[in-house]
């Protein structure tokens, strides 16, 4: 069992949401499902889809306007929420501190929080790609925790850039987080890898040992493209 989402960023209506639900309804799979999409789709059915937000406020409520709460998203029926995109972070000011902030809020009030981490082009070119994956993941996720997260591995310059590391690099990205992940006493956390990823790439990429299953942006906003992502592995 894979977990496949989707991030649908600033893009769809709920006419789309919906004829997803219906076009994935079909779709025999052991995988587990989840659609991050914007706010105003949350409320949407979504049978045996998990449907979640792509980001949160870091305060609980009050004078913030255009936020939206983690008890607001909680209370749409969703139960996931990305925190710490790379959008987040390059257009939002969002920081690992900021992010554990989000994280902490999302969990406090019955979200499972998908926390991503990941290199720019600058930090990769630097020969700082496992530093900033090991800061970024202890930095970013709360301590102490029992209920469940996911981490998200997404290297930043590969988003939507058709770019993908090769296999040994997301493996090393992926045996890094999952050995930080043990020693803070989270083993067996899903850890996803998102970036480019596609029909053509996606077994091949689930297959590397501690990926969890994938992160979906641009191929998670058609049928034709998500599904042969869903069916790639079982
Ligand atoms: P992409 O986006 O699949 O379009 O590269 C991934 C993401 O931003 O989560």
């Amino acid at each position: 069992m894979k977990i496949i989402a989707g991030n649908w960023k600033m893009n769809g209506t709920k006419q789309n949401l919906e004829k997803m639900i219906q076009d994935l309804s079909n779709v025999e799979t052991n995988n587990k499902i989840i659609l991050c999409v914007p706010f105003t789709m949350l409320c949407t059915e979504s049978g045996k889809i998990g449907l979640g937000a792509q980001d949160i406020s870091m305060h609980t409520h009050g004078a913030y306007t255009g936020e939206i709460s983690a008890q607001m998203v909680a209370a749409t029926g969703a139960k996931y929420v990305i925190i710490g995109h790379s959008e987040c972070r390059q257009y939002h000011g969002d920081t690992n501190s900021t992010v554990r902030a989000k994280a902490e809020l999302a969990i406090a009030n019955g979200l499972i929080p998908i926390i991503c981490v990941g290199e720019t082009m600058d930090e990769k070119q630097a020969g700082k790609t496992m530093e900033i994956i090991e800061s970024g993941v202890r930095e970013s996720v709360p301590s102490d925790i029992s209920t469940p997260i996911i981490i998200a591995y997404e290297p930043r310059w590969a988003i939507g850039a058709g770019l993908t590391p090769t296999s040994t690099e997301i493996a090393d990205a992926h045996t890094l987080i999952a050995n930080t992940l043990t020693d803070m006493g989270l083993d067996g956390t899903p850890i996803l890898y998102g970036a480019s990823v596609k029909g053509t790439n996606a077994a091949e990429i689930m297959s590397i040992p501690n990926v969890g299953g994938v992160l979906v942006g641009g191929a998670s906003l058609k049928s034709d493209d998500f599904i042969p992502i869903i069916t790639s592995v079982n």
